[in-house]
């Protein structure tokens, strides 16, 4: 039986680390038919909506998608795809594992990092709810939902039960915002009451942010509202080699779609030379959402090989190889273990 998944190349450096990865995954033998959909900056400006219909009706029918980086204009402009794409699929949950690549140096490479993000993906300050109350006075609010909280908070204790973790922490601000954040904070402490299993413990996200760069191999599983969620997902894939690495995956209750931590890097778009390891990592967390759980470890061992020999990284991480050479590495690696 094949699997079918929707491909969302985006634009930038999307279409090129969509392509390796998709190499990379059939090397792993396993049968996926690919349901490509284009959704690019341009085409987004011409028919005036984020995510065009499409788009969504592929999905809706996968239920799986693989995505590639779409550019957002910054300050004005239409909304971001990633931001409507979560909404209008529900995915709530958005899951970052953040591991250390053996063989590669990063400032703490000695520290074994093993860590998993789980922010909240639909509200909070995406809410997107901004509004001009006289020239020049600006209120953007800051939505917290006992839906949404619990629902985070009860997805990462799931997740953690489920793959033998031990340890959640909340991270939030409710020394300051008591009501929004003490709300997150205590639909998370309701839900590890039923979780006795898992050490639960909650951090400041300031001091959250400090620990985190001091002792990185004390956490586990952290768990936040989204605006904390963004910030320190890339701070903790800064610990381990940078955005090129990091995978991700968005979940909701019937779809998922897996993508890169990364955007459109529109200052090496085209050259040749983008890192899709990031990609190819979020494919593997796919893979084993598919129940393809030998492909998966497959291609995770092709890249954790390539990673400790270290003859073909791309310039991001220190190395000299271009996307196509780091993919043919890669395939070959998979291909060298079937
Ligand atoms: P960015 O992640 O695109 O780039 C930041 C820096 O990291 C750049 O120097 C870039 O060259 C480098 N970089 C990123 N990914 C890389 C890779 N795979 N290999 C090698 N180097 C890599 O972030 P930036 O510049 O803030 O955003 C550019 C555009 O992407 C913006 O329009 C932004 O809105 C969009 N974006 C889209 C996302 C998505 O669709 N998932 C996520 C984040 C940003």
């Amino acid at each position: 039986m094949h699997h079918t998944v929707t491909l969302i190349p985006g634009d930038g450096i999307g279409p090129e680390v969509a392509d390796a990865t998709v190499q990379a995954v059939e090397a792993t033998g396993v049968p996926i038919r690919w349901e490509r959909v284009e959704l690019t900056r341009e085409i987004i400006e011409q028919s005036g909506e984020s995510i065009p219909d499409y788009v969504l009706e592929s999905v809706h029918r996968t239920r799986v998608g693989l995505k590639g980086p779409v550019t957002t204009p910054v300050a004005g402009g239409f909304q971001s795809v990633n931001v409507a794409l979560r909404k209008r699929l529900d995915l709530f949950a958005n899951v970052r594992p953040v591991r250390t690549l053996p063989g590669l140096k990063t400032r703490f490479q000695d520290a074994n990092i093993d860590m998993i993000i789980f922010r909240e993906n639909t509200e909070d300050l995406y809410a997107g709810l901004e509004h001009e109350v006289v020239t020049d006075v600006v209120t953007s609010l800051k939505v917290i939902t006992r839906r949404a909280s619990e629902r985070i908070a009860r997805y990462a204790f799931e997740f953690a039960q489920r793959v033998g973790r031990r340890k959640i922490t909340a991270v939030h601000k409710a020394n300051i915002m008591k009501l929004g954040d003490g709300l997150f904070l205590r639909c998370c402490r309701e839900v590890a009451q039923e979780y006795p299993g898992i050490e639960y413990k909650e951090l400041i996200v300031d001091n959250a942010a400090m620990q985190l760069v001091l002792r990185p191999e004390t956490f586990d599983s952290l768990v936040m509202p989204n605006l904390y969620g963004d910030i320190v997902s890339d701070l903790a894939a800064g610990l381990v080699g940078g955005l090129g690495i990091v995978p991700g995956s968005n979940m909701g209750e019937r779809h998922a779609v897996f993508e890169a931590v990364h955007g459109s890097a529109p200052d090496i778009a085209g050259k040749g030379i983008a890192n899709p390891t990031a990609l190819m990592q979020s494919a593997g967390l796919m893979l084993a959402h598919l129940g393809e759980q030998a492909a998966s470890e497959k291609l995770q061992s092709g890249i954790t090989r390539v990673y400790a020999e270290g003859k073909h990284l791309t310039g991001d991480v220190g190395g000299k190889a271009t996307t196509k050479e780091f993919t043919e590495a890669i395939v070959a690696n998979i291909a060298g273990s079937h």
